[in-house]
């Protein structure tokens, strides 16, 4: 496969730019000017290479290299371009651009697929402004029902529907939904974020099977009053209980008995947040993720009954919203077959894995045979600025989906 490297590289480094942050960092969030800015930047190449294009209404985006026999479900490929605050340049990226120059390596080859060639954008595959990640393909998938559009708010309030009408996304979100059938295989190209790749100087990750991803938030309520003039024996300090909370995940994740098991606690705020005043309130977002979904609800049964006897000891109330806990995803074996394939036909070593990220391939998984290749990246470093792969690397995965979608959409 004749990638051209040089192209997909500018094309990644060009994207990287449009950013809330400067260089190296990039932060691209759900409708902002940036994130608009970004799914233009990504359309424009896609109307270049001849694509049909259409927008659902939550702004997921389908960029169709139309088949011979255009009736039949198509093979798709695609990832995401919403990046986190503080994020990398190459997180999704890779799948988006790196699946359109796939496309465009076997137009130039002079191959003409059967089934149609479908590009996938996700929309907000990050959990950043409504707390849930992989909205787009959750609301394809049916995982998350039109409903989500009233009740989803971001911080500042405003509704997922509020959100996406301003962004010039409109129509009922019933419409996102699509059925089994809809297309015949899915596969996505991503940084591996992790070492193991890099480690094993191994080229491609085949992954087998996807994490199971759950997330809560937590509101915890003491009572403030004066740094000063509060007696400790007197206090009922909500930070105080977010930091055992926080400390409790940590260790029912470590206890779990498995390494597999991982517990983050990423967001934590304090009320009224002033030096000299003892926290009122605080509020938590929880992270825990196991490859095994009944180990993974285990702890995080443990985990609150932790933070019941916590609440009890000092004093505060909590509140608990669990936002997701989703089931891990087995990929398709046959597609994880036609990519070990691509690589021996591409020269490219691989070597079969788990994903621990979650991906948008989790739910797609629930509607078409769906895989994943991985492509290694520097320190198995993500979601930060110096996540970095190499031009080198980022050709290989190329090069390996554009055989595996050939051979898909045969
Ligand atoms: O958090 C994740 O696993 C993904 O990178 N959004
Ligand atoms: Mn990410
Ligand atoms: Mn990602």
């Amino acid at each position: 496969m004749n990638v051209n490297g040089a192209r997909l590289k500018q094309e990644l480094e060009e994207l990287g730019l449009i950013s809330e942050m400067a260089p190296p960092a990039v932060t691209r969030v759900l409708f902002t000017e940036v994130d608009l800015r970004g799914r233009a930047y990504v359309k424009n190449l896609c109307r270049e290479a001849g694509l049909e294009i259409r927008e659902d209404a939550v702004g997921n985006t389908f960029a169709r290299w139309v088949g011979s026999e255009p009736v039949l479900p198509a093979a798709a490929t695609g990832s995401h371009i919403d990046a986190i605050p503080n994020a990398g340049a190459y997180d999704g990226t890779v799948g988006v651009l790196g699946g359109l120059e796939a496309i465009r390596t076997l137009q130039s080859s002079g191959y003409h697929p059967r089934r149609s060639i479908e590009l996938v954008m996700f929309t907000s595959e990050e959990p950043t402004r409504f707390g849930i990640g992989c909205l787009g393909s959750r609301l394809m998938s049916g995982v998350l029902d039109a409903n989500a559009g009233a009740h989803l708010k971001g911080k500042d309030g405003v509704s997922l529907d509020d959100a996406r009408r301003a962004a010039g996304f409109d129509g009922p979100l019933e419409s996102v939904r699509l059925h089994p059938g809809a297309y015949y295989a899915f596969v996505e190209l991503h940084i591996e974020q992790g070492p193991l790749l890099e480690r094993g100087k191994t080229d491609v990750g085949l992954v087998t099977a996807i994490a199971a991803p759950a997330g809560f938030k937590i509101w915890i309520e003491g009572e403030g009053g004066h740094a000063g003039a509060v007696l400790m024996p007197d206090r009922r300090d909500a930070f105080l209980a977010a930091a055992e909370i926080a400390l409790a995940v940590e260790s029912c994740v470590k206890a779990s008995g498995s390494i597999d098991t991982v517990g983050t606690v990423g967001v934590c705020e304090v009320f009224p947040g002033a030096v000299n005043s003892v926290p009122s309130k605080a509020r938590l977002e929880v992270d825990v993720r196991d490859i095994d979904g009944t180990r993974r609800d285990a702890v995080l049964e443990a985990i609150y009954t932790e933070c019941d006897a916590i609440a009890a000891r000092r004093g505060v109330t909590l509140r608990r919203e669990l936002v997701n806990a989703d089931p891990p995803a087995q990929c398709d074996i046959d597609i994880v077959g036609v990519m070990q394939k691509a690589c021996a036909d591409q020269g490219a070593t691989s070597q079969l894995m788990i994903s621990r990220a979650y991906h948008d391939t989790l739910f797609m998984a629930r509607i078409a045979p769906s895989a994943m290749l991985f492509i290694p990246c520097r320190n198995g470093v993500s979601h930060r600025p110096d996540e970095y792969s190499s031009p080198e690397a980022i050709v290989i995965g190329t090069a390996v989906l554009a055989e595996t979608l050939a051979q898909l959409a045969r």
